[in-house]
């Protein structure tokens, strides 16, 4: 069954972050909690440590309700502004950053972080949320389609930008997608990082009953769309996945890991 595009309008009325954290990243029934989790966080590990990359201000574009990708982080940047399309997800980050008691419980991934740093004990995983907690410095408003994706906000620019399982939910096609990474240049500094993980060749993605599609794109679409976008590629990693997902979850076959860079002049 083809899935029709799913424009901004239902992601507003109709992407319940409660239903999300459940149905991906919750610690038993979650079921990105395995090969994908281990992919994404393994190379933000390696990036951000012995990758020597690092500097003051890191964006994060497209976070959902998620802080799972900004853990390793937290320990190469001075400060993290994170931001996602909607106001239902940034309320869930908000939450998170305020230790609300009604927030997403991260632990399960906040311990597998700190094993991959050599520290896991119950004091270093609340070290590492609180250290997380202090990066955070905002969460603001971003929209993918826009020209200016942070359009209500000023930006400066960063030494890093990341983004993971986002591009490809609001760009319908492959050019809309170049367009995306080419609006993102100008929030980095000349020479900045680019990191972008995604799945490969996924159609759509359910959110509790909801079906939400996707932008299918294939590792040679994905090669020219960052260079087209004018980045010069640093590293591009492309894996099958072990475990395909469930058909009432989505169609993905594959994760991707693109590492990149804005021209320094
Ligand atoms: C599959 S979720 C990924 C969430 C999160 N990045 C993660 O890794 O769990 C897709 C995300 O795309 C965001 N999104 C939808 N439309 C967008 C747009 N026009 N611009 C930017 N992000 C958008 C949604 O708000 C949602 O957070």
């Amino acid at each position: 069954m083809e899935t029709s595009y799913t424009p901004s309008q239902t992601y507003i009325e109709e992407f319940n972050p409660v239903d999300y954290f459940k149905t991906y990243y919750h610690p038993k029934e979650g079921t990105m909690t395995g090969d994908w989790l281990n992919f994404v966080l393994q190379n933000l590990h390696e990036i951000f440590t012995s990758g020597g990359v690092k500097g003051d201000i890191l964006i994060d574009f497209g976070a959902g309700p998620s802080i799972y990708h900004l853990l390793s982080a937290c320990e190469a940047f001075n400060n993290i502004i994170t931001s996602d399309f909607l106001q239902q997800n940034r309320e869930q980050l908000e939450k998170w950053l305020r230790k609300d008691p009604n927030a997403f419980d991260w632990t399960p991934i906040v311990k597998y972080v700190c094993e991959l740093e050599g520290k896991s004990d119950s004091e270093s995983c609340k070290k590492k949320e609180e250290k997380l907690r202090r990066t955070v410095t905002k969460v603001v408003k971003c929209d993918a389609l826009k020209k200016n994706p942070f359009e209500s906000v000023e930006m400066p620019q960063a030494d890093c930008l990341i983004s993971c399982l986002c591009l490809e939910a609001p760009c319908k096609d492959v050019e809309s997608f170049t367009n995306a990474l080419r609006n993102l240049k100008v929030f980095l500094k000349p020479g900045g990082h680019i990191i972008i993980q995604n799945v490969l060749n996924c159609t759509y993605y359910y959110v509790g009953k909801k079906r939400f599609s996707s932008l299918s794109i294939s590792k040679e679409e994905l090669e020219t769309a960052v260079k087209e976008a004018g980045y010069e590629i640093v590293k591009l990693k492309v894996i099958p996945c072990t475990d395909k997902p469930r058909v009432d979850i989505s169609d993905y076959d594959g994760f991707y890991y693109v590492h990149a860079r804005k021209p320094s002049a």
